[in-house]
């Protein structure tokens, strides 16, 4: 019963909507109704600048680490031994990225799953999750565009994850790949017409 309490904790954790929050709290916007709706870091800075976009990226990662982290941090609550062993702390991390894309705290809608997926990465495997920051940020720089960054940048992390030979790690990231995609789906059709959103973010940009 604990356990099944604190993967309950980890979702509501993930479900906390920062984009949504912070703009409603401190900007008397809600992000939902500008850009591209997203409640993401993008369209949070898109929308309310750097510096509510980047507050919104360390909560969002924040989100899916400590959620990741729970296992460890509170071990007599999670059973000594079970089937899943080390990849226990996934788990929690995938329960807060369900949070996040279908929030309780959001008429059961969300975002995209990038940041709160890293922030699983990055307590998971730091090591990962520096290399997923440096092609991220890298992409972003080449492409213009934070959506194809992070679809690229997610398919990249599936393709490399195969060098630490950790199959939990290898098969959530293809898992979440696949899931991302479906996310950017809307970001995929403007792509393709030559409509997204470019970076450094314009005016004017409708979803
Ligand atoms: O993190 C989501 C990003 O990849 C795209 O966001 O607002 O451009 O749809 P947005």
């Amino acid at each position: 019963m604990k356990l099944i309490g604190l993967l309950i904790v980890a979702y509501l954790l993930g479900a906390i909507p920062n984009g949504v929050w912070i703009g409603k709290a401190f900007f008397k916007t809600d992000i939902r109704q500008s850009g591209s709706g997203n409640i993401g870091t993008t369209n949070t800075y898109r929308v309310l600048g750097p510096y509510a976009g980047t507050t919104v990226m360390v909560l969002d990662i924040a989100k899916g680490t400590v959620a990741t982290l729970l296992p460890t941090l509170l071990p007599s609550w999670v059973p000594a031994h079970t089937v899943l062993g080390s990849a226990l702390p996934l788990l929690f991390g995938l329960m807060a990225i369900l949070g996040h894309t279908v929030s309780i705290f959001d008429h059961f809608k969300g975002g995209k799953a990038v940041a709160t997926s890293a922030g699983m990465l990055l307590a998971y495997n730091p090591i990962m999750f520096v290399i997923a920051a440096g092609l991220w940020v890298s992409l972003i720089y080449w492409t213009s565009m934070v959506s194809l960054a992070s679809m690229i940048a997610f398919s990249l992390v599936t393709l490399i994850s195969l060098f630490f030979h950790d199959w939990y790690l290898t098969g959530i990231a293809v898992a979440l790949t696949a899931f991302v995609f479906y996310r950017h789906r809307t970001n995929i059709t403007r792509i393709r017409e030559g409509t997204e959103s470019m970076v450094p973010f314009g005016h004017g940009y409708h979803k």
